[in-house]
């Protein structure tokens, strides 16, 4: 039996954009709704998680789950320039007054991708003022974390939002099919989180972090490969890792690997399994990049904040799992700081520009009448959760 430390925190996430449904106030709902969009379908009534997050917490702690990580929706706390909705905020209040209910952790996320239509119409990450906003949001915020939460987490994924920024130069693709990152971008998401990390301190003892897509980049065996991968990495991945050290945690979010040749990033090669997002079935890709996260950071403490896997064949979606666990236990015996790992994703979900094809979920759920149905990876997983161990 591979055990894992005591209080490690078992739990699974989402975003609230990809379950809520009807999140008509936020960026993406104006582009999956614009005509001619790229996005495959609208998000719509998504999950409805809404309405059903209490349902959807009682069936983590049911599992055997002990923490849920979930974000918060600025677009629903300011729906516009300087307009508080405390409705909004009462709403997430009441997620993690049901979460203590059931006896689930919560992790909180403040911006999850998604952010309100007024900000990206003022200029977005580039105007001079996103992180005086950013931190203003977090101000109202405070309500929902004052009281019964440990970690929150900042912004999710500023490498992937410095890509998505950076546009449209597709000639230079870097991970997840992405371009190059925006500096610009990634310099202000960086000091938004530091201002964010600031407003949260006034409440004691609560851990802040901010949470990273490490991409396991290989270099191939090929002249060139080992150069292309350091230019690559740094700027997609190694800086906002760098920029942890001092936090009370860092967030890893992993998935697959990336070959780098010297022409850039590969395709996964023809003959290996790849997942319903087209990326290599990778498990150790956990591991691989929480060694990276707690080198990088000069050794903050490590949450595996997503790991998991697009698939309809749920038993691949246990192995998969159990290979990331063994990779992560081997962390724990090297003398890594690991404070938990929750799954991607609690639900099926909406998986941005991809639509709703790409099944992230250990729980199910109807497209007509929204009832729930947990997969056998869920009560696979709660076992796990429930005996500390694999
Ligand atoms: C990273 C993102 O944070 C999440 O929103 C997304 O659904 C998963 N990875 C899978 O792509």
């Amino acid at each position: 039996m591979l055990t894992f430390p005591d209080g490690f925190l078992w739990g699974a996430a989402t975003a609230a954009h990809q379950i809520e449904g009807n999140n008509v106030n936020s960026n993406w709902w104006v582009h999956e709704n614009e005509p001619g969009t790229t996005i495959v379908e609208p998000s719509g009534d998504a999950a409805d998680s809404y309405h059903r997050y209490r349902e959807d917490i009682r069936l983590l702690a049911d599992l055997g789950l002990n923490s849920y990580r979930f974000s918060i929706e600025w677009s629903r706390i300011e729906p516009e320039r300087g307009l508080y909705s405390r409705a909004s905020v009462d709403h997430y209040r009441r997620m993690v007054d049901t979460c203590h209910e059931f006896g689930i952790e919560p992790i909180v996320t403040l911006m999850h991708f998604t952010v309100p239509r007024w900000f990206e119409n003022d200029g977005f990450w580039r105007a001079s003022d996103a992180a005086d906003l950013f931190a203003r949001y977090t101000e109202l915020a405070l309500p929902v974390v004052a009281e019964g939460v440990n970690y929150v987490c900042t912004i999710n994924e500023p490498n992937i939002a410095a890509m998505l920024a950076g546009g449209e130069d597709a000639s230079n693709l870097v991970a997840y099919g992405l371009p190059k990152p925006d500096l610009g971008v990634a310099d202000a998401l960086l000091e938004s989180h530091r201002r964010s990390r600031e407003v949260l301190s006034q409440v004691s003892g609560l851990k802040t972090g901010w949470t990273i897509a490490t991409q396991a980049f290989e270099a191939a065996d090929e002249p060139g490969s080992e150069e292309k991968k350091r230019e690559i990495a740094y700027p997609a991945e190694d800086w906002y890792l760098e920029n942890a050290a001092g936090d009370d945690f860092i967030g890893v979010q992993a998935y697959t690997r990336n070959i780098v040749g010297p022409e850039g990033i590969r395709p996964p090669a023809a003959d290996v399994e790849k997942t319903l997002t087209q990326w290599e079935y990778f498990p150790p890709a956990a591991g691989i990049g929480v060694r990276a996260a707690w080198e990088l950071s000069d050794h903050t403490p490590v949450m595996v904040t997503e790991n998991g896997i697009a698939t309809q064949d749920d038993s691949r979606r246990i192995d998969y799992t159990r290979g990331a666990l063994e990779g992560l236990h081997a962390c724990i015996e090297d003398g890594i700081t690991l404070l938990g790992y929750q799954h991607w994703s609690a639900l099926d979900n909406y998986e941005w520009a991809s639509g709703f094809a790409p099944t992230f979920g250990l729980i199910g759920w109807d497209k007509q009448t929204f009832e729930r149905t947990p997969k056998p990876s869920a009560s696979w997983y709660g076992e796990v959760a429930k005996a500390n161990g694999l």
